[in-house]
């Protein structure tokens, strides 16, 4: 597999990334089954198998239960810590934790992540993680409070690096002013159904206004080397395999992607993830099957590169309309 330098963290990624969230079992506090510990070593196994190197969690994938499954998976493996990149989340507390009542809610407080990035490294069995991000803004956010967080983490050798998920350019820059470490990633939905980031410079200036206004984030991460990471890369299964109800333009774009992959002898899926990797910003997929024969056609996207007119002729069958 091919990499990607993350030159502010000085690591090498393997330009796809595997997402465990699905692999806890379910949402809820059941205990983690046979089933479920098979399906994961199954598919982990696959994905090393295919040089996939960075594998990404959050606190609250399955209550905890995707970390935990994931931790004793690679165990079981024979995985060395050193051999692979793991990067979790933190910030969002759902609804009725710890207390009935409570509402789901963002927080960045000192306490909280401190608190929050111990029981990832409890649940992950390991003494530190490569890298932690910020899962979702928070209003209430004191970046100098995160800063104080972040340096005790660092300092600790609790966490090594840094980064955030679904935020805008501006909050990343006002966050980073108050850091001592580069913020390295930024973890955002991005697919060919859902393609704000990018509608957001190809539209600008547009009449009707089309684009998103999300304020140049893509371009603000490329130009300060911030990795952009796709998740949800292939919309759920919305590409490979729409709903009959689902939008004519979601189904034209799984039709599109079946006829190139027919002519191309590759995959539907390989050919979604090539539209990713296409992009120069970079974008690193987070790809979330847990089905090893579903990984193996994901992974064949890094052997395809689309031309510049397939890219295009993909994205405004997607978005069901053309570029200005
Ligand atoms: N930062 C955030 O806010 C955020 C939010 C959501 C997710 N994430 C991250 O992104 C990762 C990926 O998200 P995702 O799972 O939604 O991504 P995805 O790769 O777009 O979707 C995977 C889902 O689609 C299903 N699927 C149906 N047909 C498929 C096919 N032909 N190929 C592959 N999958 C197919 C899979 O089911 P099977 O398992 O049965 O194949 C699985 O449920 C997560 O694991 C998590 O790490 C981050």
């Amino acid at each position: 597999m091919n990499t990607y330098a993350l030159a502010n963290a000085g690591l090498r990624v393997s330009r796809l990334a595997y997402g465990a969230m699905r692999l806890g079992g379910a949402w809820d506090d059941s205990p983690l089954t046979a089933t479920d510990r098979a399906r994961a070593r199954r598919v982990l196994e696959r994905a090393l198998s295919h040089g996939v190197n960075f594998f990404d969690h959050a606190d609250i994938y399955y209550r905890g239960k995707s970390e935990i499954v994931f931790a004793d998976a690679l165990r079981e493996l024979g995985v060395p810590r050193e051999s692979v990149i793991i990067q979790s989340k933190c910030g969002i507390r759902l609804a009725d934790t710890p207390a009935p009542g409570t509402p789901t809610r963002f927080d960045f407080s000192y306490a909280y992540i401190m608190d929050a990035a111990q029981g990832i490294l409890k649940r992950l069995q390991t003494d530190y993680l490569d890298l932690l991000l910020l899962h979702r803004p928070d209003a209430l956010m004191e970046p100098a409070e995160v800063a104080r967080a972040f340096d005790a983490l660092q300092e600790r050798g609790m966490v090594r690096h840094f980064g955030v998920s679904n935020h805008t350019a501006a909050q990343i820059h006002l966050l980073q002013k108050y850091l001592r470490q580069p913020l390295v990633v930024n973890q955002v939905e991005l697919n060919l159904l859902h393609a704000d980031l990018i509608d957001d410079g190809l539209f600008f200036n547009t009449t009707p206004r089309a684009y998103a206004g999300i304020g140049g984030t893509l371009d603000y991460c490329r130009a300060n080397a911030i990795l952009i990471q796709a998740w949800a890369p292939l919309a759920g299964g919305a590409l490979t395999d729409p709903a009959p109800d689902a939008p004519a333009r979601t189904r034209a774009a799984a039709a599109l992607l079946a006829d190139i992959a027919h002519a191309r002898n590759t995959t539907r899926e390989a050919l979604a993830l090539a539209w990713l990797l296409k992009h120069p910003a970079p974008i690193q997929p987070i790809i979330g099957t847990t089905q090893p024969e579903r990984l193996d056609a994901c992974c064949r996207a890094d052997e395809v590169t689309l031309s510049r007119e397939e890219w295009y002729l993909l994205l405004q069958t997607a978005r069901g309309a053309s570029v200005p």
